[in-house]
């Protein structure tokens, strides 16, 4: 018998590596055509002349769509994370970035629209681009948080600054970043009458049936989306992007179905990233360490018509007891794709200038850094009046830096060293807002013994499949073989979007609940029964465990008894709205859209998770060849369904964080504003050499508040303070404070 909590190997592992798993882009439709995207070589301009028709003579051709021939068929999208009404449409002959969708060819197979494309004869009218922060033409306003919330503040923290005795006031940035999930973006549309099915990799299914059914001027009911297995998604396939609905009119001009693989380089452009960012952070504190100031402000790149930010201020406002803060936020429009979510879109790029600063502070004191957030942490939110539902900051300080040898650091920067490697071993904080959204399920139990789970659930890797059948067994007593998991399909009950770490939280919660139904139900009967082992009993205290209904005092009837009693089936329709939740979010789920209790904005307490990550660099003394040896980073996320996913979870989580500090960047053109590293070659990322020892330690927490189930979410936080952890370190290496990510070798020379 499964429980919560016990690890649990992936349910859907078998199918995966014997590839019986069916991601988006093979899931087989009848006589397909194919379609090739062509895509805007210069980033500001207009189309001026499209020449198709030598491309439409090729044999084999059988469409071409531009601005000129369906233009006015669809409206932009909408969808979550500020995607929408931007960037990579059709609609007019204005192209605002490199990389844009311009033409969609379509043909009997892929190779012949892959050459027809390139061969389309395209004339543009290009203008100077504008390609991020400084240049010339870029404008920049406020940024809004992501709810319209003001930036948090207390106190009156320039003149507590201009006051202080120990200070300090540095500049960072971050840059330009892309998911690459192994999966490419794919999308395949199937015509059946006026009914339309969408295969698409996605972590929101509802939100593509409603954003797409809204953009062609359908009723929901005729749009389905199905993605039952996502070959990672990581904030990129969140949203509704542009590719869909030309895809969706391509099938349906063709009476056919229509398959899109989008290239790798076309990737970097069609959908979303992670927005460079820039920050000016001021830190002042007493000389006993305690914190008198904070003063973040940062600057993010957006598109031109997008006011994406990734709203970090709302987090590195509250991570530490300080009376005076202020944070500002602002945004610069350049002639850029729209940027979105990337794995902990604000804490990413938001708590590096926060915790390295902290670092910077700790050596200004000559304090130990782990030290120094332990006289400032806090069960407060700093800027206004709420408590944290629970905060395990320092148990998980204190179990990594004690796994990782903390206490045998020098302080002194170049103090310790191997040989020719110079070490270093650095620290940092993690903090990941905790929310939950809102959820429907429908849960059946037949008189085998075995359930049948149903909702819009998304597995992206990230082990869904598993922690809803882990949940399942654990509630009804039954075997996890005994338990069917059908998720990834819009035509199910709606459970939100996979992302912001709400999801294990949204779907396990509301199968509990669903779980609680049904037991609730069998008791009933059962107690209310004329003759039976549990007549007369008190229903609330009947349980199921171990395959039957059982009694306190030890009487118990085999659940397939209790189910025939009831008819010889029970099935069960869930809905959950989660404290912090808007009052109308159910509604709003059912019509595609995101209803979530934030951590960060509920009122009845703010909700965190929390971690803490220690990194050890070694940095060759004449090459400046920076490894990273090992990593070890303790977590505190409230109740774990499955360590065995959630380790893989922070580890994932980690890993890309260490390519975050060392290796990741999207280069860009300074002239052109097209990105000139869009593929793996050249865009660094991280290779088994690169990763030597991870460690991930769960730190136990329970928190009743947060939600029934006391979870917290764990897809993001693991990456949150590792950018930091290795610069910290590289300084205790090298003396250089390096405070521009990646941190590459030329950077220590
Ligand atoms: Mo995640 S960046 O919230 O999909």
């Amino acid at each position: 018998m499964a429980r919560i909590g016990q690890p649990l190997a992936r349910i859907d592992g078998p199918a995966k590596v014997t590839g019986a798993a069916l991601f988006p882009a093979d899931e087989p439709v009848a006589r397909p055509a194919y379609a090739f995207l062509a895509t805007s070589p210069i980033a500001k301009g207009r189309v001026a002349r499209v020449d198709a028709a030598a491309v439409r003579a090729l044999p084999g051709v059988l469409d071409v769509l531009t601005h000129a021939n369906v233009g006015g068929e669809v409206k932009p999208p909408g969808g979550p994370g500020g995607q929408g009404g931007t960037t990579t449409t059709l609609e007019s002959d204005r192209v605002w970035h490199d990389g844009q969708i311009v033409a969609v060819v379509v043909a009997e197979t892929y190779e012949i629209a892959r050459d027809a494309a390139r061969r389309l004869k395209i004339d543009y009218a290009p203008e100077p681009p504008a390609v991020g922060f400084g240049s010339p033409g870029a404008t920049s306003e406020p940024a809004q948080g992501l709810e319209g919330d003001k930036p948090p503040s207390a106190g009156d923290a320039q003149s507590a600054f201009a006051n202080a005795p120990v200070k300090v006031d540095a500049r960072y940035s971050t840059p330009t970043q892309h998911h690459n999930a192994m999966e490419l973006f794919s999308t395949t549309c199937v015509w059946r009458g006026d009914q339309l099915t969408v295969y698409e990799p996605s972590q929101f299914v509802g939100g593509v049936q409603h954003g797409l059914a809204a953009q062609l001027g359908l009723p929901p009911e005729k749009v389905r989306c199905v993605s039952r297995f996502v070959g990672g998604g990581f904030g990129g396939k969140g949203g509704l992007t542009a590719r869909t609905a030309w895809i969706a009119i391509a099938a349906r001009r063709l009476g056919r179905p229509v398959k899109l693989v989008a290239t790798r380089d076309q990737g970097f452009t069609i959908a979303t990233y992670r927005a460079e960012t820039r920050h000016r952070l001021r830190l002042a504190a007493g000389r006993d360490g305690r914190l008198q100031a904070l003063i973040h402000e940062a600057d993010s790149v957006t598109s031109r018509p997008s006011r994406y930010n990734a709203n970090g201020l709302s987090t590195t406002a509250r991570l530490y007891a300080c009376p005076n803060v202020t944070t500002e936020g602002r945004i610069t429009h350049a002639d850029r794709n729209t940027p979105g979510f990337m794995r902990a879109p604000p804490e990413t790029p938001f708590m590096f200038p926060l915790e390295c600063a902290m670092d910077e502070l700790a050596a200004e004191l000559g304090m130990d850094p782990v030290e120094l957030r332990r006289i400032n942490d806090t069960d407060k939110d700093p800027t206004g009046p709420r408590r944290f539902t629970s905060r395990s900051l320092m148990r998980c300080f204190d179990e990594a830096a004690r796994a990782f040898g903390w206490s045998r650091r020098d302080p002194k920067p170049g103090a310790m060293r191997d040989g020719e490697w110079l070490i270093g071993w650095g620290c940092a904080s993690a903090a990941y807002s905790a929310n939950i959204g809102a959820g429907a399920c429908r849960l059946r139990l037949t008189p085998d013994g075995k359930a049948r789970i149903q909702m819009a659930a998304h597995e992206l890797g990230t082990g869904s499949y598993t922690i809803l059948a882990l949940t399942a067994a654990d509630r009804l007593g039954l075997r996890v073989e005994d338990i069917a998991v059908e998720i990834g399909d819009s035509a199910l009950p709606p459970a939100g979007l996979s992302a912001g770490s709400t999801h294990a939280s949204t779907i396990c919660n509301v199968l509990a609940k669903a779980c609680e139904e049904v037991r609730a139900r069998l008791a009933e009967a059962a107690a209310a029964a004329n003759s039976g082992p549990l007549a007369g009993q008190d229903p609330a205290r009947l349980a199921l465990a171990e395959g039957a209904l059982r009694a306190p005092d030890g009487r118990s009837e085999p659940v397939a008894d209790a189910i025939r009693r009831i008819g010889g089936m029970v099935e069960v329709y869930t809905e959950n709205l989660p404290v912090g939740a808007p009052p109308d979010g159910l509604q709003t789920l059912h019509n595609g859209g995101i209803a979530m209790s934030r951590g960060s904005s509920r009122e009845d307490g703010l909700a965190f998770a929390f971690g803490a990550q220690f990194v050890e660099v070694r940095v060759h003394e004449r090459t400046r060849e920076i490894r990273t040896p090992r990593a070890v980073g303790a977590f505190a996320a409230g109740r774990i369904v499955n360590p065995t996913t959630a380790r893989s979870q922070y580890m994932g989580g980690m890993i890309w964080g260490l390519a975050s500090a060392l290796h990741e960047a999207t280069e860009i053109d300074k002239r052109l504003g097209r990105y000139y590293n869009k593929d793996f070659a050249e865009y660094l990322i991280p290779v088994n050499a690169d990763v030597d020892q991870v460690e991930v330690i769960f730190v136990p927490e329970e928190d009743r508040q947060v939600n029934p189930l006391g979870m917290k979410g764990i897809g993001e936080i693991g990456i949150v303070g590792m950018n930091a952890a290795v610069a910290n370190a590289v300084w205790h290496a090298t003396g250089r404070r390096v405070r521009d990510l990646p941190i590459r070798v030329e950077q220590l020379l």
